[in-house]
């Protein structure tokens, strides 16, 4: 439980809260580098505060103040030039850095001695697929290029959403072991008409803390300690992703009220298909609600959603009930604070690599090691009870475009009918 002030810390995430510099800190996906191919020029709504994102015709990425500093125009509607992003209205033009390069008319009539004008700009860099944002304080930190984003022979695709809840809440999914027993695998039971068998209980669960996050763990009914669950864990990335080895989520503080899920997944295909070298990382976007206004409920991350939405637009920690599954909601809370603190103090809080040596190749907890950084002959891919599954389709989110999942099948050479999907539909995949 939290007072109604601590409450407010924890969310408010605009500019001048304690939060919102917090995670001005870290540099932060805002959106799959994809979308800049098919559009140039994008809206986007990161930490309260309104910008446009946008590739210039020579290939730069920009990351402004969305309205125009002449008569505050969206630009978003402006076009792109060789060098920068022009307003639409009386062609004012910006560059990466937000300098106004040219004002066409008053360059005409004022030459040189016109004023000069300047825009609010952040550093934006593409990595993995995403387009990275830094809104913080010079200098900027690293941007740590994760050992995921190397793995050589995989086929990665981004899955974003828009979720109306505020991030905290979606991010405290992230370190929550037992959720998993029942969001996941018992209700998928029920949804799908059946009353059990329930998956296996936890019995114990541990967190630990680790240099870019905190670690949960767990041991089952069918686990012991010996297993990865226990002794690797899964991988909370601070201070808004999740790792899980073939996939990262993070929860993305558009507002105080909404979040932008993106969701960045590595598969890799079989030895056959090697060396398999993606042109160009596929982008999604997943519905969270049907076309009748239903919730979709059959894939974990909508079940994650719901539960999220579920709790609020901002969940009111003043009238919650913590116990004993929440230790890493605790943990997670009290690193957070702390961090406001040394952030007011002018410190580097939690997971900041100021080392460009130590950026490189960030190796996080990996459970299953060998599925990623070694390869599988194809007949032992379809046959693998799990990797064989996730051929069949996106297993964590509604609405992959079925022409994506025909580039994944030519990719690895496997075909509907090997896969047994001649009739059957995908099953739902359960891993958290
Ligand atoms: S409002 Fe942008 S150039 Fe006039
Ligand atoms: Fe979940």
């Amino acid at each position: 439980m939290l007072s109604e002030e601590k409450n407010r810390q924890l969310t408010q995430v605009g500019p001048g809260t304690p939060m919102g510099a917090l995670l001005r800190r870290y540099w932060l996906p805002i959106a799959a580098e994809g979308e800049l191919d098919d559009k140039p020029v994008k809206a986007v709504r990161l930490l309260g505060e309104d910008l446009v994102l946008y590739r210039d015709l020579g290939g730069k990425l920009g990351l402004t103040d969305r309205h125009c500093p002449h008569r505050r125009a969206d630009l978003s509607y402006g076009f792109v030039e060789q060098c920068g992003l022009r307003c639409n209205y009386h062609g004012w033009l910006f560059d990466e850095q937000g300098a106004c390069l040219e004002q066409p008319y008053e360059d005409v009539v004022l030459g040189n001695v016109r004023g000069r004008v300047t825009i609010t700009a952040y550093p934006v860099r593409a990595l993995g697929g995403l387009i990275w944002a830094y809104l913080g304080p010079d200098p900027a930190p690293e941007l740590p290029e994760y050992e995921a984003f190397n793995w050589p022979n995989g086929f990665r695709q981004v899955i974003l959403s828009h979720i109306p809840c505020n991030w905290a809440q979606c991010q405290e999914n992230s370190i929550d072991p037992v959720h998993f027993e029942w969001m996941h695998a018992n209700w998928s039971v029920r949804l799908k008409g059946a009353n059990g068998p329930y998956g296996p209980r936890h019995l114990r669960i541990g967190f630990d803390e680790f240099e870019h996050g905190f670690l949960y763990k767990r041991i089952r009914e069918d686990t012991d300690e010996k297993h990865d669950l226990w002794a690797v864990g899964r991988a909370m990335i601070w201070p808004i992703g999740i790792f899980l080895g073939d996939h990262f989520e993070w929860r993305v503080p558009v507002h105080d009220e909404n979040t932008l899920s993106i969701a960045w997944s590595f598969q890799r295909m079989p030895l056959e298909s090697e060396p398999f070298v993606q042109a160009r990382i596929p982008y999604w976007y997943g519905p969270i609600v049907d076309e009748a206004g239903t919730w979709i409920s059959s894939h974990v991350m909508n079940q994650d959603f719901i539960a999220w939405v579920g709790q609020g637009r901002i969940a009111d920690r003043t009238r919650e009930r913590l116990g004993r599954s929440d230790l890493g909601v605790g943990m997670m809370r009290r690193q957070l604070f702390a961090d406001m603190e040394t952030v007011a103090r002018g410190g580097d809080p939690k997971g900041i690599i100021r080392d460009p040596a130590a950026a490189k190749d960030v190796r996080l907890p990996l459970v299953h090691a060998d599925r990623y950084r070694t390869g599988m002959a194809r007949r032992d891919l379809l046959a693998h009870p799990v990797l064989g599954r996730h051929l069949k389709g996106y297993p964590y989110q509604f609405g992959q475009p079925p022409e994506l999942l025909e580039e994944i099948w030519r990719a690895a050479g496997v075909t509907r009918a090997q896969l047994g999907l001649e009739q059957a539909k995908a099953p739902v995949e359960q891993t958290g």
